[in-house]
């Protein structure tokens, strides 16, 4: 006889002849199971019952699974982005209330295990953390882990306390907490979150049962830590392996965030040290109050902005023209085997797309492919892949010199010298071997798409594809419509870019598209500083604790001294073209020195505004002291890195002003992935629309920045407007 709840519940509850009881967990109004009221309404009701019929006797033990298609997906992030800090006092309750009823259900004093039938991220994982057993399958890409971390949160349901009893402070915080590690299954069970694996969804529930009846007569049920005894494994604080370890964790959290004020890893360290001196539920209440402090402040909801609802904005198709079929390449042409073109062959390869990589000479293109071997042999060497794998993958980049053999491909990617004479040439040449049907693409990073259309048969099918270096590294692809570009073609790019699992957001034509522009200010401002005196060592700390991941000068030696001049060169021209004049660029003189009288042409040459000794890491050229630096400057910490946020968020808006990009949340993943902006701002918009005061508040302090530092940071009438009006981007 099996006894059932309503149906419609969001956690249903089972018995069976054997009394063993399954809480099946299924919001009946969402697809997902999240911690939201349905949740806690009827986990209380579930555990009410559970209760009464546990002190009756009837009860063997309690089965956790999800009837969703992931066991459960967290917190409900849409409402942790409207708690303000003067919600705490109620927000804490919550949590506390949540949390409470985990306790009882570890508590309920017969064995519980959870059957995690797909992935348990940050509240997923808290609830079988509060389970005695996790089984969980391998079936369905299940991801298991905390990665409240990169939302800017801690697992604040249980999550710190309860890895931190099962596993030890060191291994909890390095292997789960710290960094948001997902891991599959067979991951989380070497790494002690999970204790059995199963192959298959049929096995799962027997598995569960099993355990249940196997441990249904235990004299001591229930979790290790409310057992007289128990000890927390490598010890507490203030043993001395840890006392050790410990105080060398904050100095290493600082060096690893280069400084940068990321308020999670720091909360979770207390979280986690704090909590591992004091009882279970005293350290629970601490964890609690460090959720609570952030999920109330600013950093959180700038990151959920980003990482969450942008993202999933961007995956779910929002920036691909409505009312076009999904398609997928079969094979792919790449014009030219150096640095971007063989970083593209192996994005390609690696998701299972034919990849001819075409260059001027034999060489040039097996050494192109060379570039797939090394890094296939670093996943081979790691045990990350197979040796047959590695042989499949490389078997599908074919190079040549033949345009010929550009026969039958579904797309083409440019990638040859930065040269518009060049790029014409070898669309031309492909045009002839390719269908009719194929999407061209470029990969230049400064010429306009619109200008390069025009030397192809099909403007219409003609697209950017910008990448980023280095390509197996860099997330983002930034997409770029001509004026001819339809939109078929969009969609079609933006299904490549996805197909290789890679982040697009589109942008239309513009010198320098959306990212590039948006870099040159930053670059702009460390030269600029340079000039006007300021240390170097000052100039790159300020960016890096602003959450920058490398500083103005080292990012201009790595793309090199000269390229800025040249694409300055090359503005400057295509103003005169148009009877303008540029404004002069604060910093221009220190590159134009830099290259002219010192020979410093950055990172490639050897010799920048860091020189690069072959025997360890890049150290100031001292040159640059002795030549621009002067003692009597004194400015502002706070002003040097408002000075980058705010070029970086103006420029910005100035895309968004002339068109150029449209989407804020294009705008956000673009500077964070793209060029570095500092991911806990939640990227250039959430910047600028996040900033105390709003929009508003942004102008104001952007005012205040032009009148010290010049008139490139005096806010649009467009973005005043926009400010005034209280207009989202
Ligand atoms: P690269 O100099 O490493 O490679 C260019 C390759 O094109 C060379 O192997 C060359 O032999 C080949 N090539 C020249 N003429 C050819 C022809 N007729 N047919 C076939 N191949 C030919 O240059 P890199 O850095 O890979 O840049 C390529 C393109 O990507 C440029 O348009 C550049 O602006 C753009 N880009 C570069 C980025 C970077 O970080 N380096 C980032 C994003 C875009």
């Amino acid at each position: 006889m099996t006894t059932s709840t309503d149906q419609a519940s969001a956690v249903r509850y089972d018995k069976d002849a054997d009394g063993i009881v399954t809480l099946t967990l299924d919001d009946p109004e969402a697809s997902a199971n999240t911690m939201n009221e349905r949740y806690s309404a009827a986990m209380g009701e579930a555990l009410d019952r559970l209760e009464r019929e546990v002190a009756d006797g009837d009860v063997k033990g309690v089965v956790v699974t999800s009837a969703k298609k992931t066991f459960f997906a967290g917190g409900d992030l849409h409402a942790l982005q409207q708690v303000q800090p003067e919600d705490a006092g109620r927000f804490f309750a919550e949590v506390e209330g949540i949390k409470g009823q985990l306790r009882r259900l570890e508590q309920i004093g017969r064995p519980v295990v959870a059957a995690i039938n797909g992935t348990a991220l940050g509240g997923g994982l808290e609830i079988a953390l509060a389970c005695h057993h996790r089984i969980a399958v391998d079936d369905r890409g299940t991801k298991i882990g905390f990665p409240e971390v990169t939302l800017g949160l801690l697992p604040g349901g249980g999550g710190v306390t309860r890895s931190v009893r099962m596993l030890g402070l060191q291994d909890a915080l390095m292997n789960w907490l710290l960094q948001g590690q997902q891991r599959a299954p067979q991951e989380a069970k070497d790494k002690g979150l999970v204790d059995e694996v199963v192959a298959s969804q049929d096995e799962l529930l027997p598995a569960a049962r099993a355990w249940v009846l196997a441990h249904a007569d235990d004299d001591e049920v229930g979790q290790p830590w409310d057992r007289k005894g128990y000890k927390l494994p490598g010890g507490t604080p203030s043993n001395p392996k840890l006392a050790a370890f410990l105080p060398a964790f904050p100095a290493n959290l600082r060096k690893q965030l280069k400084g940068a004020a990321y308020p999670a890893p720091r909360a979770i360290l207390s979280a986690a040290v704090e909590g591992a001196q004091v009882d279970v539920d005293t350290a629970s209440r601490i964890e609690s109050r460090w959720f609570t402090s952030l999920a109330t402040g600013p950093t959180a909801k700038s990151m959920i902005q980003a990482f969450f609802f942008d993202l999933q904005e961007i995956s779910s198709g929002a920036l691909r023209p409505d009312g076009i079929d999904k398609t997928t390449v079969d094979r792919v042409g790449v014009l030219g085997a150096g640095m971007m073109g063989a970083g593209i062959a192996y994005a390609c390869a690696t998701r299972g797309i034919d990849v001819v990589l075409k260059d001027v000479s034999a060489e040039a293109a097996e050494k192109g492919k060379s570039y797939t071997a090394k890094l296939l042999d670093k996943k081979v060497e790691k045990g990350r892949m197979t040796a047959e794998a590695r042989e499949e993958i490389l078997g599908r980049i074919t190079p040549t010199t033949d345009a010929a053999d550009l026969a039958g491909c579904d797309a083409v990617i440019e990638a040859v010298f930065e040269d518009a004479g060049l790029k014409a040439k070898v669309f031309a040449e492909a045009e002839e071997q390719l269908p009719d049907t194929a999407l061209l693409c470029s990969n230049t990073s400064t010429l306009p798409i619109t200008e390069l259309a025009e030397n192809v048969s099909r403007p219409r099918d003609f697209i950017g594809l910008h990448f980023f270096s280095p390509v197996d590294k860099m997330k983002l692809v930034e997409i770029i419509k001509g004026k001819e570009t339809s939109d078929e073609a969009l969609a079609r790019a933006i299904d490549v870019v996805q197909q290789i699992g890679k982040i697009p957001i589109v942008v239309n034509d513009s010198r320098g598209f959306y990212t590039s522009r948006v870099f040159g200010t930053l670059i702009t401002e460390g030269v600029a500083l340079v000039e006007e005196g300021v240390d170097p060592a000052t100039i790159e700390r300020a960016a890096t604790m602003a959450g920058f991941p490398a500083p103005p000068l080292a990012m201009l030696d790595e793309v090199s001294l000269t390229l800025t001049q040249h694409i300055r060169g090359e503005a400057e021209k295509a103003a005169a073209a148009a009877g303008q004049q540029l404004p002069e660029q604060p910093g221009s003189a220190v590159v134009d020195r830099m290259v002219g009288e010192f020979g410093r042409k950055g990172r490639a040459a050897g010799a920048g505004f860091y020189d690069y000794p072959d025997d360890g890491p890049k150290v100031f050229w001292p040159g640059v002291r002795e030549h621009f630096t002067k003692a009597d400057v004194d400015i502002p910490l706070r002003d040097i890195q408002d000075r980058y946020l705010f070029a970086m968020a103006l420029e910005t808006a100035k895309t968004f002003e002339e068109g150029v990009i449209e989407s804020a949340a294009a705008a956000n993943i673009g500077s964070i992935f793209g060029i570095g902006f500092p991911p806990l701002t939640g990227g250039a918009v959430q910047f600028m629309q996040g900033y105390p005061g709003g929009l508003a508040g942004f102008v104001t302090r952007a005012r205040e920045l032009a009148k010290a530092y010049g008139p490139r940071f005096e806010p649009s009438e467009w973005l005043v407007a926009k400010a005034e009006s209280g207009e989202r981007f």
